[in-house]
């Protein structure tokens, strides 16, 4: 990955030994690969979404992976993408992922049709998400046979989910907690589909948890018997790394973080302009919040016992 840039651009030139050199090292990989290899060796890899390919968060993520020697997936968000576009964005994450020796992949978070995952793997994504979690489970499991017939010609993994997820209020309160997966229709959905990796609902919720959410352990046991494929854990955001480890020793091998990082990056970025740390230039800013976002990262990281792994 390149260094950090110096304190002064004064002397910055291509002179200078401590310019960035760009040299690709790493095979991108697939997701589904990653997250087996976790699976089996007891430890989770983490999603860390990039906002829709947001080159600073982007390569905050994978400055991190390599630094602590752990593989990571670069997630993007369906609705996130609006802004780049599935193939800019897709671009910034591959050229950071290449680049680090970490193995890093590029996911689709929450595609929600087979048109828009068959997009994003032909902009390069290394896996997709098809969420058809708020239908019916017939109709759930047809749509991700779609998607995985798709993915295995591009040789891409695909991730499906049922129990579908809940949003917490703006005040990190859940009305009630309906997202408690059916084993039942964990089984199916695996036996039915090929997919490589599901997520499952056991109290979790994307956003801030108002308090200590309870994650139903006991169910996610259960749902771990049922499949055949390792499991994700959304709404990483608020969960403690106890809760984190007991859901990697029942069977979660991917975890999925969002909003802290987000939020933080916008709370970060206001922070560096009112304390004039960016001399008018807007790489200062970037190069500012970029260091402040990494221990966030860094931390889940650690609870998920992905660093040291390559
Ligand atoms: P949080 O935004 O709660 O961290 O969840 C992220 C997520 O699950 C993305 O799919």
């Amino acid at each position: 990955m390149p260094p950090p840039k110096p304190d002064s651009n004064s002397r910055a030139s291509f002179d200078n030994p401590d310019f960035p050199v760009n040299t690709p090292r790493m095979p991108i990989v697939n997701a589904a690969d990653i997250v087996t290899t976790a699976h089996e060796e007891g430890y989770a890899v983490v999603q860390v979404n990039t906002n829709g390919g947001n080159d600073d968060l982007t390569r905050a993520i994978v400055e991190v992976a390599d630094e602590m020697r752990s593989p990571v997936i670069l997630g993007a968000y369906e609705a996130n993408l609006a802004y780049r576009g599935v193939e800019y964005a897709a671009m910034v994450m591959r050229w950071y992922a290449e680049r680090a020796d970490a193995p890093v992949a590029v996911h689709l978070d929450h595609g929600s049709r087979p048109d828009v995952c068959r997009a994003a793997l032909d902009a390069g994504f290394t896996s997709v998400m098809i969420d058809g979690s708020h239908l019916p489970i017939d109709e759930n499991i047809a749509l991700v046979r779609q998607v995985v017939d798709d993915a295995r010609s591009a040789g891409a993994g695909v991730e499906a989910e049922v129990g579908e997820l809940q949003r917490l209020d703006p005040d990190g309160s859940m009305s009630e907690v309906k997202n408690l997966s059916d084993p039942a229709e964990v089984a199916r959905i695996c036996r039915e589909t090929g997919l490589d990796m599901l997520a499952v609902g056991i109290g979790n919720a994307h956003g801030f948890y108002r308090g200590r959410p309870d994650i139903r352990l006991d169910l996610l046991e259960t749902l771990a018997e049922a499949a055949t494929v390792p499991l994700v854990l959304h709404g990483g955001t608020g969960l403690e790394r106890d809760v984190v480890a007991g859901s990697i020793e029942r069977g979660i091998a991917k975890v999925n973080l969002g909003t802290l990082i987000r939020t933080r990056y916008v709370q970060f970025t206001a922070d560096a302009i009112a304390a004039q740390e960016h001399q008018n230039h807007p790489w200062r800013v970037a190069q500012v919040v970029v260091e402040r976002v990494k221990p966030l990262i860094r931390e889940f990281l650690e609870y998920a016992g992905s660093a040291n792994r390559v």
